[in-house]
């Protein structure tokens, strides 16, 4: 492995960050740690999309520029990836003076090669896609795969002959299997192609904001050209010769299924019109649903990034990510299950490993790095065992990831912590230690600490800041592979003692009444949305009522937890699991009539389905307190 080259999408300026930007720049930043441990030179792309008709009209709305909208976003994606710390190269932007440049090369070279021809273009145009759609891809005024608003375009467009390229497409498919992954995002695109690929309008004269047109400055670039063309500015091309021949061709463009068509069919056609070598490979994985729905901007229930970052410790989140999305299907982000794998995987399973290790060292050792001595029988064959497993891990892992599999990665690694748990069941220290066998304990607790600094150094790349802890812990300095010798950790070498690495959670409280779309304001102009203000309409949409406690009970394992059981004026009362339990006892509930929302969609909250939510105040001290009413008030009254 001698350089490693990745990119991520550059990501649209006219919102705030998502899961989604999240998911993939963390994905890429965790590859690229990965290929320099294993001694690569790696570059590692992101950046910002800054252009284009979508840009321009969130801009409008807000009534400022379109570069002070993509100043301000772009400014709040760079803050997010250094609080992910995010390890790129470079951060691109595609008002960057040299992406112009860039940019401006390419369509020479375009029309140099005869590719590019002046016409007028009539059809349909979906700004929020920012790509042109066919009557067939259409239904009542939306793009059928995105949902995406068209509108009718008519205009004089410079064209690129994309039709030219479809046989060099296909050509490439057939014979890199590697070049659009996974196999079958390629057979789509290849269908996509052999169905047959209509010339491709590269230019627009309605608005502005774009790179303008070489020579005729009344056009500005199609955003998609300019964009993808990042990928090799970032490196250098045609203008820092040793960069772009130290990284070019890109390893892998890691990207979102949506915009697999601009990546395995635009992208390397625009390449080989320049004369540029194509890619290695494209990489299409899948879309984070948020439990169990589709996240739009209309339903109001993206995950926003910075709230996930803020919520949960960054080596969860990385690992949650990692973890539940196979690589290439959907995912379902669940709070619950973020939990549930902090407490089970990396508490119970990593963390009590580093813990137990530890502490028996103090124990049994020390504190030192015991000696190896060489041991016949049982005890001998479990310690090459483990040997053996650290070394096939090492491989298996490796070749997960380079056949881009990262969750099954993780997985391996995981599995064998369960491995160094086991052999510490197996093997029993504290009983050797009992003993007195000391040549044996020792020769256990340095297979057990040599496995468990291995296992820190492969997950480097997974848990950056928890592989960090364990190293200083054993006083390992080198993370690269290189170190990856079984025997390496030094004997006599004195441990520093590591805090709790993965404390256990509670689901927090506040989740439970996160989770549904917010209503979203209606765009009466872009300052109401801006202010917040909702209709009477969508205020009507919430039903208020009146509840009144007939029970209320503990919730076992949940110390912020009530259960109640609440008459809304219906046949039966309604159940209701309440963050409340910090604030009050389960007797001074009941009987009170309490404000409630009715007709929150019913969601389980540890095991129990909630079928409401109370309204309820943060006090200064930072507890919680009702809105309630007298007993005058009849159970079921609508609140309004
Ligand atoms: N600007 C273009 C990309 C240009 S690359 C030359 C763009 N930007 S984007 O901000 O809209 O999207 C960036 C990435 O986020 C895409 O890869 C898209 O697939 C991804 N995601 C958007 N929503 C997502 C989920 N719900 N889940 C996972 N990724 C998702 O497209």
């Amino acid at each position: 492995m001698s350089k490693f080259y990745i990119t991520t999408p550059i990501y649209y300026v006219n919102g705030e960050p998502h899961i989604g930007h999240a998911y993939t720049t963390i994905l890429a930043d965790a590859m690229a740690r990965h290929y320099r441990q294993r001694g690569a030179d790696v570059f590692f792309l992101t950046g910002t999309d800054e252009h284009g008709l979508k840009v321009q009209r969130a801009a409008e709305e807000l009534g400022i520029s379109p570069k002070e909208l993509a100043d301000k976003n772009s400014a709040s994606f760079k803050r997010l990836f250094e609080k992910l710390e995010l390890t790129y190269d470079r951060f691109i932007r595609t008002t960057d003076a040299d992406h112009t440049k860039v940019v401006t090369e390419v369509v020479n070279r375009m029309k140099a090669n005869g590719d590019v021809y002046l016409d007028s273009y009539s059809g349909w145009y979906a700004a929020s896609d920012e790509a042109f759609f066919d009557e067939s891809e259409i239904e009542d005024g939306h793009v059928k795969s995105s949902g995406a608003k068209v509108e009718w375009v008519e205009e004089k467009s410079y064209f690129f002959r994309l039709s030219k390229y479809q046989e060099p497409l296909l050509e490439w498919y057939n014979t890199n299997p590697h070049s659009v992954q996974p196999d079958a995002r390629r057979n789509e695109v290849a269908s996509f192609v052999a169905s047959g690929l209509r010339d491709l309008s590269i230019s627009r004269t309605t608005f502005d904001w774009g790179i303008e047109w070489p020579d005729d400055p009344e056009h500005v670039l199609y955003v998609w050209v300019d964009a993808l063309t990042n990928y090799i500015t970032g490196v250098g091309a045609f203008h820092d010769q040793a960069l772009f021949e130290r990284f070019w061709p890109c390893d892998v463009h890691l990207i979102g299924k949506d915009i697999l068509r601009f990546h395995a069919v635009y992208w390397p056609a625009f390449l080989m019109s320049a004369g540029v070598e194509l890619p290695h490979q494209v990489f299409a994985h899948g879309w984070w649903m948020n439990d169990g729905k589709k996240m739009s901007k209309s339903m109001g229930n993206f995950i926003d990034a910075f709230e996930l970052a803020d919520t949960y410790p960054l080596d969860l989140l990385r690992y949650y990510l990692m973890r539940e999305m196979a690589f290439g299907s959907d995912g379902n982000f669940v709070h619950e299950r973020v939990i549930g794998r902090n407490n089970s995987e990396l508490a119970d399973n990593l963390g009590n490993l580093v813990n137990r290790s530890q502490a028996m060292t103090q124990k049994f050792c020390e504190g030192n790095v015991p000696a190896f001595h060489e041991l016949d029988g049982d005890l001998g064959r479990e310690i090459s065992l483990v040997a053996e497993k650290a070394q096939v891990t090492l491989e298996d892992m490796s070749h997960l990831m380079d056949e881009r599999e990262p969750h099954r990665a993780l997985e391996r690694l995981m599995e064998f912590s369960s491995d160094l748990n086991q052999f510490i069941a197996v093997t029993q220290p504290w009983a050797l230690n009992k003993r007195g066998e000391t040549q044996a304990l020792e020769s256990v607790m340095y297979t057990l600490l040599e496995g468990v600094r291995w296992l820190a150094v492969m997950l480097c790349a997974f848990l950056p800041k928890t592989s960090e802890l364990i190293l200083a812990g054993l006083g390992v300095e080198s993370k690269a592979f290189e170190s990856l010798k079984w025997g390496g950790l030094k004997s006599g070498e004195s441990l520093t003692n590591i805090d709790v690495l993965f404390a256990k959670m509670e689901l927090p409280v506040k989740e439970e009444v996160k989770e549904e779309p917010k209503i979203e304001a209606k765009k009466e102009g872009p300052k109401a949305a801006e202010e917040g203000i909702i209709t009477f309409d969508h205020f009507m949409a919430v039903e208020l009522k009146v509840g009144h406690i007939l029970s209320a009970e503990k919730v076992e394992g949940a110390d912020k937890l009530l259960k109640l059981s609440v008459d809304a004026g219906e046949e039966s009362p309604r159940t209701v699991v309440a963050g409340i339990a910090k604030s009050y006892a389960p007797e001074d509930l009941v009987d009170q009539r309490v404000a409630m929302v009715a007709n929150l969609k019913p969601r389980k909250v540890f095991g129990t389905l909630s079928q409401g939510m109370l309204l309820a105040v943060e006090t200064e001290d930072g507890g919680l307190e009702l809105a309630r009413y007298s007993a005058n008030v009849k159970a079921g009254t609508r609140i309004s």
